[in-house]
């Protein structure tokens, strides 16, 4: 067997398992999940419909890189959303789709990395755990930076040396961050940059996220628009990462896509080919019609919107938490351990959230993650003021 396996960390969700394993739940409380990050919104019907449609497809095999009329639409998209100059990405050259983020970050890390130059996998610290995953089977070490409170919850990026710089080959962003709902500020995004091209890493900004935000006045800004503002038409050493399933409620579609430098995404489509993860033809139809709809990503940030605003009200006179700048995570401060939090929490209350430790690396014996727990909103408006209200009456009792 591959030994790096070994080196895998078991899943957040199995060390809540084994958390909560032997307690018995309040038996007249129903049983509430504020722990997956699934989104429950309803998935568009003309999506499906999209979908009923062309399933004859399924007698064809799919090509890696995808419909055109799929990179076309994926590239109109990142047009109008990230300002994208008309001319600048080429659906032929800078873009792919993918079946979802998750496979994408993870094998976009075993193309980029190079195992013979001893390098570094840079990652926010809580983060995703696919980064960390990916760059131990890419035979890379992952670096961690903490994400604390004092800094909006971003990496302190200028504390990194030179020689980590150095070692580095990618650094993940996450923005909206997952589980801290922060943004990486345009500024930032411009000294990173800088950055790569100094220290000859790639950035992989995973925006999954990004249009889950509350002021319609100003959507996040990506690492797309970074490269608009500072004129870089080839995205040199930049690629992002959307998905469907947050933006259009269609986590079971399996469909997202990654854009950017072409020098990247030219040998990331031949270890695609090789690793065989073509997208069905039905399902890249579907997507088109998703892709080129943004009512129904409206209403569902009216959706979240709604849910942040009743939850906020009930929690934020007992609980530290704030409204976060995009996602659909809560990330609270609690006022004990977060594990014991969340067991005492699942055994008085019935509601299961996630504790911020094992979302985290401890690093010098600081775990960035300690003493938070993470709430996802996904449920429907009412289970989730439900939950908000037990959460209340147990941090009262
Ligand atoms: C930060 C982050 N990135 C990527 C993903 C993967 O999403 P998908 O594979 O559905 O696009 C998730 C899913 O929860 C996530 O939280």
């Amino acid at each position: 067997m591959n030994t790096d396996l070994l080196q895998l960390q078991p899943y957040p969700f199995e060390k809540l398992r084994a958390l909560l394993g032997g307690v018995q739940p309040a038996a007249d409380k129903r049983a509430i999940a504020l722990s997956i990050g699934e989104p429950k919104h309803e998935s568009p019907a003309f999506v499906a419909k999209a979908l009923a449609d062309n399933l004859s497809q399924m007698a064809v095999y799919p090509t890696t890189v995808g419909l055109p009329a799929l990179r076309q639409a994926i590239t109109r998209w990142c047009e109008r959303r990230f300002n994208v100059p008309s001319g600048w990405l080429d659906a032929d050259k800078h873009v792919l789709p993918v079946n979802g983020t998750r496979e994408a970050l993870f094998a976009f890390t075993q193309a980029v990395v190079n195992r013979e130059a001893d390098g570094l996998v840079i990652s926010p610290n809580p983060f995703y755990q696919i980064y960390e995953g990916a760059a131990l089977l890419a035979g890379a070490t992952p670096h961690y930076l903490a994400c604390l409170d004092n800094n909006g919850f971003n990496p302190d990026f200028n504390a990194v040396s030179a020689e980590t710089w150095k070692r580095c080959q990618i650094l993940f962003l996450c923005s909206p961050g997952n589980p801290t709902g922060a943004l990486v500020p345009m500024e930032t995004l411009k000294k990173l940059i800088a950055l790569a091209d100094e220290h000859d890493f790639v950035i992989a900004a995973d925006e999954c996220y990004s249009e889950l935000y509350f002021d319609e006045q100003s959507p996040p800004p990506g690492l797309l628009s970074a490269c608009v503002e500072l004129g870089r038409s080839d995205f040199k050493r930049c690629v992002v990462f959307h998905s469907l399933s947050k933006r259009s409620n269609l986590p079971g579609l399996r469909s997202g896509f990654v854009a950017g430098d072409a020098e990247i995404i030219k040998p990331f489509l031949l270890y695609r080919t090789y690793h065989g993860c073509a997208m069905p033809v039905q399902t890249q139809l579907a997507s088109i019609a998703a892709w080129n709809d943004e009512e129904h990503v409206l209403a569902n940030r009216d959706l979240y919107r709604e849910k942040f605003d009743a939850v906020l009200e009930i929690l934020a006179p007992v609980l530290d938490v704030q409204r976060p700048d995009g996602g659909f995570y809560l990330w609270a401060k609690v006022p004990m351990d977060d594990a014991e939090f969340c067991r005492r929490l699942f055994e008085g209350e019935h509601v299961t959230v996630v504790p911020g430790s094992y979302l985290s690396r401890e690093v010098n014996g600081v775990n960035p993650g300690a003493g938070r727990v993470r709430m996802a909103l996904v449920a429907p408006l009412a289970e989730c003021v439900e939950a908000a209200q037990r959460i209340r009456a147990f941090l009262k009792g």
